[in-house]
């Protein structure tokens, strides 16, 4: 089954104002964004290819210089006229391969892997090296830590997430719900407000949100700035209010000497929005086994793992689950969804997701896919909290999402590949 034909069956006829395809949707449902540094970091997947982002990681830096080391020394014209030459090549050769195999895209990837380049290389690390340029074209980017953040900032911010005396009754923090250490979650089916009663949704990890092209599941902060004022505010999560929240760290001496010598000033709602949105930012958990194998370390991930990646690419999940975040790039609907939720439960407003930021008919059911890095600790899943375990998320993704019938080994195999993407976690 081919990837249209896949797409085809996951979201059914293409309805008006809703394309299927996964990658034209991110250029039709991504507004493009401006000034904040997710939109630099986040691109969509279509746009990813083609603009690399502005932090490359180290190995395909040094797989580019491999391509081009050759021509580096010789003047301008001679070099881009090498280069055309070899590209133009390459695009003959890619256009026969197509029209032979009808597969165009790949056939252009493979062709442009530079191969021989590579073995001219007679760097002691070559095998290390070979290894990461073949990853060039994978769809999973290894993360990449925020630079520049300012330490005493992000030290300052870490310190407001943790403080419940910034909520209404003194006792609900940012990590109440966000716990950074526990995998950026609270485990729970759906966080708990005030009051102890259940809130609407389950709350997404904030380890790597800072990648995310826009908060929340439903999208409805582009940054992380704009999102602080939500949960802080809200009378079912932290009921507080901005009067409070300034006079209690103007009166906090302590706080008061941070911000004026970290932040050039007396607190304000937006130093308060900076400093935590700064915290966020460097809760980037590089280092996952799975990251170490992209950047060429073959002993990274076992047979199981390799063989669930092999699946989750052959199943396509890899149309909406990509990026460095492996997600968190576009807004989707969840699968066929009134089977999905009439199979598990009444559907409620909550399920409307996106339609309650653009009221858009065609925006009902879709939801800004969430990241998967981390996914081994961010238990139970999905905007409701439906799916219990890993193993019961990806069943569910394998039937509502690829419509395909989940087979046993397959959830097994993609589980322990998810679980390769755990990185470094913070204090
Ligand atoms: C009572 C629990 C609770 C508290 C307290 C809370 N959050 Fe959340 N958070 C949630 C839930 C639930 C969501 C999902 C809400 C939605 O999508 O409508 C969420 C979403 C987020 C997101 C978006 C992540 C993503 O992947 O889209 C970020 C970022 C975030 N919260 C940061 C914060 C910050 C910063 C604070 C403190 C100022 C905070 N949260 C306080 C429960 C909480
Ligand atoms: C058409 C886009 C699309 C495809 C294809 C897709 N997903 Fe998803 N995935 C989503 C969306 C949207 C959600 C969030 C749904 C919700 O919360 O209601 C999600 C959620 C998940 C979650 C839960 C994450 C969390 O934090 O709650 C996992 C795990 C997951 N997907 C794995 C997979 C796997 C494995 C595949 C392939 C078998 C797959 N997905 C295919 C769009 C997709």
């Amino acid at each position: 089954m081919d990837a249209t034909q896949v797409q085809q069956d996951v979201l059914g006829a293409p309805e008006p104002g809703r394309k299927n395809d996964p990658s034209v949707e991110v250029s039709l449902k991504v507004p493009p964004q401006s000034g904040s540094s997710n939109a630099d970091r986040a691109k969509p997947s279509a746009a990813s290819a083609a603009n690399a982002p502005s932090k490359q990681p180290t190995a395909e830096v040094s797989a580019d210089k491999a391509d081009d080391g050759a021509d580096a020394a010789k003047p301008g014209l001679v070099q881009r006229g090498k280069r055309w030459l070899r590209n133009s090549w390459r695009l003959s050769v890619a256009c026969l391969l197509s029209a032979l195999g009808g597969m165009g895209i790949t056939w252009c990837m493979v062709v442009d892997e530079p191969a021989a380049q590579v073995s001219e290389d007679s760097n002691a690390e070559a095998p290390r090296y070979v290894a990461a340029l073949s990853r060039r074209h994978e769809p999973i980017r290894p993360l990449v830590p925020f630079e520049d953040l300012n330490p005493d900032v992000v030290s300052l911010g870490r310190k407001l997430f943790h403080d419940p005396a910034l909520s209404g009754n003194g006792r609900v923090s940012c990590a109440s719900c966000h716990q950074p250490a526990a995998g950026g979650d609270d485990g729970l089916k759906r966080s708990l407000g005030l009051d102890g009663q259940p809130g609407s949704f389950n709350a997404p990890t904030v380890l790597n949100a800072a990648l995310n092209c826009q908060q929340s599941w439903d999208g409805r902060s582009p940054t992380l700035e704009q999102h602080v004022d939500g949960p802080l505010t809200d009378p079912a999560q932290m009921g507080s209010d901005w009067e409070r929240i300034l006079k209690y760290l103007t009166t906090e001496t302590s706080y008061l000497r941070e911000f004026r010598t970290h932040m050039e000033g007396d607190p304000t709602q937006e130093r308060v929005r900076e400093a935590i949105a700064t915290y966020e930012r460097s809760l980037i958990t590089v280092n996952s086994p799975f990251d170490q194998w992209l950047g060429g370390d073959e002993s990274a991930l076992g047979t199981e793992a390799l063989s669930g990646y092999y699946t989750f690419h052959k199943l396509n999940c890899v149309a909406c689950h990509q990026g460095e975040l492996v997600g968190g790039s576009m807004f989707q609907p969840l699968g066929d969804m009134r089977k999905y939720f009439t199979a598990k439960r009444q559907l409620d407003e909550r399920d409307w997701g996106r339609f309650h930021v653009t009221k858009r008919d065609s925006d009902r059911f879709v939801f800004r896919v969430p990241g998967l890095r981390n996914a081994e600790l961010t238990a139970p899943y999905f905007h409701d909290g439906s799916a219990a375990t890993l193993e019961d998320a990806v069943e569910a993704m394998i039937r509502y999402q690829v419509g395909q019938e989940p087979n046993d080994e397959e959830v097994r195999r993609i589980a322990i590949f998810l679980r390769t993407l755990t990185g470094d976690l913070p204090e």
